[in-house]
């Protein structure tokens, strides 16, 4: 996770409260999933609102729920402990009668001394940089709104200054279906984020009313509020879209995917790193690259991920919670999943193609993995090299091993894993099953086609197959010739 630390934050957001809304169905999105909980960069819609909470150092962060309430709150909960030291509330709007409706149900979670900051759980992609400036603009006695120029503003709330001059006072927020053909010419919307002292938003949300086009309590009538009550209104124009873009629909969370990677890919090439296509690259998590890293077309990162200098990724790699270290290759179509262990690579190793390392795999320098090789749960010391169609599971390999074709560590007997051990410069042959626990002692040689069921002395030839036998002038078998029907 990200962390956007606010250089001037001393006594100016102490008190921020962040109420989030994420209680709407998500009707266009057609799908059981309530909207919030679809990915993005494969995190939840809400995680990233979350995130950019915790990095605004918010007090708390209130949650307002109604649709798939139970589902949303429990998967906010399970990533409570990242959020730290946010404090996670919930509440509940049933039904949901509009976004004025929404917030009134968190007001009795927000202390009156709180600026209160009001985001959407489907809007991802906001930086917590522009917040901090709302939260500015508002300083515990102001109402600051976050607004932006639209070419096509259909369908959005309109900012209805004084005197119609772009520079004009705000006297109100109109939404679009109330809007009268002058107001929908106006193109400065209201994105759907707002700051305000929270004193004054309990104030002004206890004279809502639901007398207009959609017969719905909106949080946007607030405005005209602080109008009368000679509160100042100001609005935060920024000119980046994407900031203040929703999900409604699946077109447009895969547009907002899109441009989500493409921003990451030019962050990536910003610090060096070369890739075959920025329109080519997904990054799911944090991708850490050392200077001249390349990355071909098709790649995916997951989860946390470092490459050291000089590594080259080839096309089609899936990579997730993994180290590779300077100079290792990783060839094209491997599949690289470290879970919670980890996986490392060894610097100058050769992986792949069609390698797959799973969880706790750890290769040291220049070791070689080849195509079809799996590897889980082992250690492969310096130079060790399995090159082809093998597995490699609980085991622990020595420096400049080979590990011959079609050769397995039989690790599992059918209730519990046991360890292999090849110490440094074992040979074994190809297609052979080593029968866990087992050793095979340093220099040994494993004759191929071998089941090892027992340790191997070191500097030995052990072969355990049965013995090639010739029989000479044998005649094979001769069909019977069928005899004529009578
Ligand atoms: C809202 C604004 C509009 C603004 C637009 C920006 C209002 C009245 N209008 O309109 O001025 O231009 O956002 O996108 O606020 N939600 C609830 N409970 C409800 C209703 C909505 O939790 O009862 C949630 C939705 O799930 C969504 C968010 O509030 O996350 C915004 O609701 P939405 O219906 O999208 O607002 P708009 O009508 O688009
Ligand atoms: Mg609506």
């Amino acid at each position: 996770m990200t962390t956007t630390v606010i250089e001037d934050a001393t006594g100016v957001n102490t008190n921020v409260d962040v109420v989030i809304m994420a209680a709407g169905k998500g009707t266009r999105m057609k799908s059981r999933l309530p909207k919030v909980l679809h990915r993005l960069a494969g995190r939840p819609l809400l995680a990233h609102v979350l995130d950019t909470a915790r990095a605004l150092q918010a007090r708390q962060a209130v949650v307002i729920t109604g649709h798939g309430a139970a589902e949303v709150e429990a998967d906010c909960a399970a990533n409570a402990l990242a959020l730290a030291p946010l404090e996670l509330k919930f509440v509940r709007q049933e039904p949901q009668l509009g976004t004025g409706h929404a917030v009134q149900q968190a007001l009795p979670v927000l202390a009156d001394d709180a600026i209160v900051l009001v985001l959407s759980g489907d809007v991802p992609l906001t930086q917590p940089a522009t917040l901090f400036h709302l939260i500015k603009a508002c300083g515990g006695s102001q109402l600051a709104l976050l607004t932006l120029e639209m070419a096509q503003p259909d369908g959005y709330g309109r900012i209805v200054r004084s005197g119609n001059a772009a520079e004009g006072a705000v006297q109100a927020i109109v939404e679009h279906k109330d809007a009268s053909p002058e107001q929908r010419q106006i193109t400065e919307i209201y994105s759907g984020i707002m700051a305000a002292p929270a004193a004054l938003l309990k104030r002004w949300l206890a004279r809502l009313d639901n007398h207009n086009a959609q017969g719905e309590y909106y949080l946007t009538d607030v405005v005209k509020f602080a109008v009368a009550d000679g509160v100042a209104v100001c609005a935060h124009k920024i000119d980046d879209a994407l900031q203040v873009a929703g999900v409604n629909s699946p077109v447009q969370l895969a547009e907002l995917e899109r441009a989500y990677q493409l921003r990451q890919a030019q962050r990536l090439m910003e610090e060096g790193v070369r890739l075959a296509d920025p329109a080519r690259l997904d990054v799911r998590g944090d991708l850490l690259c050392a200077h001249d890293v390349s990355i071909d077309v098709n790649c995916v990162f997951m989860g946390k991920v470092n490459l050291g200098e000089g590594v080259s990724i080839g096309a089609n790699c899936v990579i997730a919670n993994a180290v590779i270290e300077a100079d290792a290759v990783i060839h094209p179509f491997t599949h690289i999943d470290g879970g919670e262990l980890g996986v490392t690579v060894g610097r100058g190793a050769l992986v792949g193609p069609f390698a797959r390392l799973r969880a706790g795999a750890t290769l040291g320098a220049e070791v070689h993995i080849g195509n079809f090789v799996e590897v889980k749960n082992s250690t492969l010391a310096a130079g060790a090299k399995a090159n082809h169609l093998a597995y490699l599971g609980d085991a622990s390999v020595g420096e400049r091993v080979n590990y011959g074709a079609g050769s397995i560590t039989a690790n599992y007997d059918g209730a519990n894993k046991h360890r292999t051990v090849i110490e440094a410069d074992v040979h074994v042959g190809s297609n052979c099953v080593l029968v866990a626990p087992v050793t095979l002692g340093a220099g040994g040689t494993i004759g191929g086609g071998s089941t090892i069921t027992k340790s191997t002395p070191a500097g030995a030839l052990s072969v355990a197959r049965g013995k090639q036998v010739s029989i000479a002038n044998w005649s094979r078998p001769a069909k019977v010739p069928k005899a004529p029907k009578e």
